[in-house]
């Protein structure tokens, strides 16, 4: 069986950069690592209050990093236009919250005018060739949606799983990814994963590509901590030695 696509989600290493509004960390040097470590893409979410990620990382990282970008994004016609213009690998389109702390849940397309909304983002992006899936709550009936607007992916909001591992959720999820691949849908899986809670739902094989930021980002300051506290002693040492 092959294993599963993962793309790094980097919007945490730009939380950081805004923490003080220079240019350390950047993200842009994070996608070029997520390359070199063997990651399969690099995805970021340009948010309508641009809180982390910024117009300009998204462009550089495009243009920069060889590696397939996705973007995620609300429903706001400015960032359309910006992704049009970009032209990322994929789009994932999320019912973006104006005061939420991260994406809070996927869609369920029950509302008309989202419905409505959605299919006219999903027409404009393939209008222009990019390839494009909504974040939806793993249900049967929205996928049927999915379908309905025309998307070639979905990303099924995996949240409610990794808070609870409960083993009725994991069977919504292998359910719906299953049902999304028999109608042709590309499958991703994404939000609040990580090597604590991944290992079952790694296991349905009808996912093709995780989304996994926050906990990758999170656990890389503690698997790195050590090195960059010995760097600085050193330069120290070095420093005062020279000064001798
Ligand atoms: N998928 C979607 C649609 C998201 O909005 C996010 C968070 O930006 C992720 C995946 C990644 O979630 P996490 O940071 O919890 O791994």
């Amino acid at each position: 069986m092959p294993t599963a696509k993962l793309s790094v989600n980097v919007d945490h290493v730009a939380t950081l950069r805004e923490a003080r509004g220079g240019r350390e960390p950047d993200p842009v040097h994070a996608a070029v690592v997520v390359k070199i470590a063997g990651a399969d893409g690099v995805t970021v979410h340009l948010r309508k209050d641009r809180r982390h990620i910024k117009e300009k990382d998204v462009k550089l990282i495009k243009e920069v990093v060889n590696i397939p970008l996705t973007l995620e994004m609300g429903l706001f016609d400015d960032i359309l236009e910006f992704a049009i213009d970009v032209k990322p690998d994929k789009v994932t389109l999320v019912p973006e919250r104006v005061r939420e702390v991260t994406t809070e849940r996927g869609f369920d397309l029950k509302d008309k005018s989202e419905f409505e909304q959605v299919k006219r983002f999903v027409g404009k992006l393939r209008e222009h060739g990019i390839f494009s899936g909504l974040f939806v709550e793993p249900e049967k009936e929205v996928i049927d949606k999915v379908l309905d607007v025309g998307a070639d992916f979905v990303e099924l909001n995996t949240t409610e799983y990794a808070m609870k591992m409960n083993l009725d959720i994991l069977h919504k999820i292998a359910q719906a990814s299953k049902y999304a691949v028999e109608n042709k849908l590309y499958v991703m899986a994404g939000h609040a994963l990580s090597v604590h809670n991944i290992q079952m739902v790694a296991k349905i094989h009808y996912i093709s590509e995780f989304s996994i930021g926050h906990s990758i980002i999170s656990r890389s300051i503690f698997l790195g901590l050590q090195k960059a506290i010995e760097e600085i002693k050193e330069a120290i040492r070095v420093s005062r030695l020279l000064s001798d």
